[in-house]
C-alpha cells in the first residue's frame, strides 16, 4: 500500500524564492515522483494571518495562495499524483485544532520557540492567541489525514515534536484514533543565503523571487554580499554567499570545476556573479513561462474539486475523535 505525504505551505507573499524552491519544493516533487506515496500539499492561508496583528497592510492573501500553486505546477507538481487544496476550504483543520487544544498544556505552548522568541524580546503583549496556537492548527493539519510522512523545513523540528506527542497522549487515552506521523527534515541543502548573506527568507526581503524578472535578478545578484579581495586573491567558495547560491545549480563536474577557479585565485567576483545571472535565467525562463500560461480560473476549479476530496477524508477523522472522546 502507498504511504501517505502531506506538507504545507503558507502564502505569506505574492510569491516564494528560490530557498524555497529548493529547501520546501524541489523535495517535495522528487518524493511525488517515486510514485510510492499518497500526496496531499496545501497551502496553510490560515497560518498565514497569524501574524495579522502586527502588520498594518491588509494583504490579498487569497491571490497569494493561487499564486504559490501556480508556482508549484509550473515547478512540477502533478496534479494526477498530488492532491492540492487550500486550508481554509476544510473547516475540519480548525474543529480539530479545538479538540487538539483541549489536550495541550498551556506550559507546553509556553515552552515552544516561537512563544518563547517572544518572552525574551519582550514583546509578548504583541503575540496573538492565533500565533500562540500555531502548532496546535500545524499538527490538525496533518492528523486529519493518517499521514506517514510530513517533509519539514528544520524550523518545524518542535512543530512535529508536538504532532507526535499530542497524537500519542490522545490515542493513550482513546485507543488508536491517530496515525503518529515521521517527519523529514531535508538536511542536503540546508539554508539558502540571501543577498544579504543572512538566511534567505521572505520576511527579509532579501530573496531572488521564482518571479522575479531578468532585469530585477541582475540587480540582486550585484547586489550578493561578497568579501573585499581582489580578483587575483584565492578565495574560499565555502564562504561565499555567491558559491551558496550557485551550487544549488550545478552539476558535481561544474561545481569542482567552480570550486577550483574560487582556490586558484585569478577569478573575481563579477565572474562569478555573470555565472550565477545566467544559470537563474536558464532555470527560471521555462518555469515562468509556465506560470504564465496558467489561468487563476483553472486553480480555482482545481481547489473546488480538491476540497471536496479533502473535506471527506478529514470529515470522516473528526466523526472519529469526536465519538473516541463521547460525542456521538
Ligand atoms: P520564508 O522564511 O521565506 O517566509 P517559509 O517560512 O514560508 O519561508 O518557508 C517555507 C518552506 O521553505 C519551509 O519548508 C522552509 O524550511 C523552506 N525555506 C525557507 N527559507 C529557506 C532557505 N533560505 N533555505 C532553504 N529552505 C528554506
Ligand atoms: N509550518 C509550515 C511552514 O513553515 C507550514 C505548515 C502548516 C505545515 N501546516 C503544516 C507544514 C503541516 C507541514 C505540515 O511554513
Amino acid at each position: 500500500m502507498k504511504k501517505t505525504i502531506l506538507t504545507g505551505c503558507q502564502a505569506t507573499s505574492d510569491q516564494i524564492h528560490i530557498g524555497n524552491y529548493f529547501g520546501a519544493v524541489k523535495p517535495l516533487i522528487e518524493l511525488q515522483n517515486q510514485d510510492i506515496y499518497n500526496v496531499w500539499l496545501f497551502v496553510a492561508d490560515l497560518h498565514s494571518i497569524t501574524k495579522v496583528l502586527s502588520i498594518k497592510d491588509n494583504h490579498p492573501y487569497d491571490q497569494w495562495t493561487t499564486n504559490l500553486i501556480k508556482l508549484y505546477i509550473a515547478s512540477g507538481v502533478d496534479l494526477e499524483k498530488t492532491v492540492v487544496f487550500k486550508q481554509s476550504d476544510v473547516p475540519a483543520h480548525f474543529q480539530l485544532q479545538w479538540v487538539l487544544a483541549c489536550f495541550t498544556h498551556i506550559g507546553f505552548m509556553q515552552r515552544m520557540h516561537a512563544y518563547k522568541d517572544a518572552e525574551n524580546k519582550k514583546e509578548l503583549n504583541l503575540m496573538s492567541i492565533g500565533s500562540m496556537n500555531y502548532p496546535i492548527l500545524m499538527a490538525s493539519d496533518i492528523l486529519l489525514y493518517d499521514v506517514d510522512i510530513v517533509p519539514v523545513g528544520k524550523d518545524n523540528q518542535q512543530h512535529m515534536e508536538y504532532c507526535a506527542d499530542v497524537a500519542q497522549k490522545i490515542n493513550h487515552r482513546y485507543g488508536d484514533v491517530f496515525k503518529v506521523p515521521a517527519w523529514q527534515v531535508e538536511k542536503e541543502i540546508g539554508e539558502v543565503p540571501g543577498i544579504d548573506g543572512r538566511k534567505m527568507s521572505k520576511s527579509y526581503n532579501n530573496f531572488l523571487g521564482m518571479l522575479d524578472t531578468p532585469e530585477i535578478l541582475r540587480k540582486k545578484v550585484n547586489k550578493i554580499m561578497t568579501t573585499d579581495l581582489l580578483p587575483e586573491d584565492p578565495k574560499d567558495p565555502d564562504t561565499c554567499n555567491v558559491y551558496q547560491i550557485i551550487k544549488l545549480f550545478l552539476s558535481e563536474e561544474e561545481k569542482i570545476d567552480l570550486r577550483g577557479k574560487y582556490q586558484a585565485g585569478g577569478m573575481s567576483y563579477k565572474y562569478v556573479k555573470d555565472y550565477l545571472y545566467e544559470k537563474l535565467i536558464v532555470f527560471l525562463g521555462p518555469i515562468q513561462e509556465k506560470y504564465a500560461q496558467i489561468d487563476d480560473s483553472y486553480v480555482h476549479e482545481l481547489l473546488a474539486k480538491n476540497a471536496v476530496i479533502a473535506n471527506e477524508v478529514a470529515n470522516q477523522k473528526i466523526k472519529q475523535v469526536y465519538q473516541a472522546i463521547g460525542f456521538r
